[in-house]
């Protein structure tokens, strides 16, 4: 047995009768044709059967989403895989090495997964999600679902099952709830297309982990080739009502120009914030993003001032978020 497939059996050994009674129902309703929201690792998911063209016309329809912006197909294990997409050696290894985990893979598509899946593109995104819940739905099933994150278009990721039924709660047949989500960002999205890997969205695995895995250099969209980006990055994400700005906290002061203002992040900013709100540390910066960029324009503020965070880590994505937050 490969490790990757000894990670699965203990996460699957955890399941109680009870859950495997509500999980088998909510399978169903993929099989039927609808939506399914689940919890992930990263942020909650809107699920559909993914080789259906007619159910996951409904994830676009619910979210508002421009039907060229290609979705991810949630997989349990790599038989599944082998059906949806070409492999190539590297890609196999990045599987191997992440999986379950927040990394998205791009391969070129097999024909069996439907143009609209796909946004109409050659290519797929494949991902095995790193939450029981999710993998255990897939399972059941027994299809690969294609799943965006649960909120309205342009709106902040969901990342608790309240604020899913909140946004999109009556288009779906069950919210499965999965308590907080552990990163609270997107996975990361990288294309295996061609010789070297190309990274179209930063997320909780990093383009060193990936160099460190497969000793070949990480390129940014713009150095590749061909030119390769993720379609989602060309629409406006996660847009606050108010204006929102990136700096140090020694300059924040200064970014507010008298105005009221929200500050947050995890170092304490110079003048006076109307609301403040502080992290520990970067980890819990992204994990408490989305929830704070949906809250904090209800707190009587004029504009948002956020920390920049360092690249490193978990920081790359969450500067990725930030700035497009921010309209950068
Ligand atoms: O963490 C995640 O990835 C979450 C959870 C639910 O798994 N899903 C998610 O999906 O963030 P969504 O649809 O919000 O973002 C998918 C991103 C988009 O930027 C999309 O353009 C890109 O992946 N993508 C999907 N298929 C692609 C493809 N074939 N080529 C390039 N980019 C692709
Ligand atoms: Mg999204």
């Amino acid at each position: 047995m490969s490790e990757l497939e000894k990670r699965l059996e203990k996460i699957f050994s955890e399941t109680t009768e009870e859950e495997h009674k509500l999980y088998k129902k909510a399978a169903q309703e993929i099989k039927n044709g609808n939506l399914v929201a689940f919890p992930t690792e990263t942020v909650y998911g809107l699920g559909a059967d993914a080789l259906n063209a007619e159910a996951v016309a409904k994830i676009y329809e619910a979210k508002g989403r421009p039907s060229d912006n290609p979705l991810i197909l949630h997989v349990s294990g790599l038989e599944m895989v082998k059906k949806l997409v070409e492999l190539n050696e590297n890609a196999v290894k990045l599987m191997e090495a992440f999986w379950p985990g927040p990394l998205s893979v791009v391969l070129p598509a097999k024909e069996i997964v439907p143009s609209r899946t796909r946004g109409g593109l050659e290519t797929a995104a494949v991902r095995m999600p790193d939450n029981r819940i999710a993998l255990e739905l897939i399972k059941e099933a027994d299809l690969p679902i294609a799943a965006p994150s649960a909120n309205k278009s342009g709106r902040p990721s969901p990342t608790d099952a309240e604020t899913v039924r909140n946004d999109i709660g009556s288009a779906v047949t069950y919210v499965l709830d999965g308590g907080e989500t552990h990163y609270g960002l997107e996975s990361t999205v990288v294309d295996m297309t061609g010789e070297n890997p190309v990274m179209l969205r930063p997320g909780g695995v990093t383009a060193k982990d990936i160099e460190r895995v497969l000793g070949l250099k990480v390129q940014k969209p713009m150095d590749a080739n061909t030119i390769k980006r993720s379609p989602g990055t060309r629409y406006r994400h996660y847009a606050p009502k108010l204006p929102m700005y990136l700096s140090s906290p020694e300059e924040a002061e200064k970014m507010a120009k008298n105005k009221k203002w929200g500050w947050i992040g995890t170092g304490e900013p110079t003048g006076k914030p109307e609301v403040r709100i502080m992290f520990a540390n970067k980890e819990e910066y992204a994990h408490e993003l989305f929830r704070t960029l949906r809250n904090i324009e209800n707190m009587g503020i004029e504009l948002i001032i956020a920390e920049k965070p360092d690249e490193e880590g978990i920081g790359r994505a969450l500067l990725d978020r930030l700035n497009r937050a921010a309209g950068n």
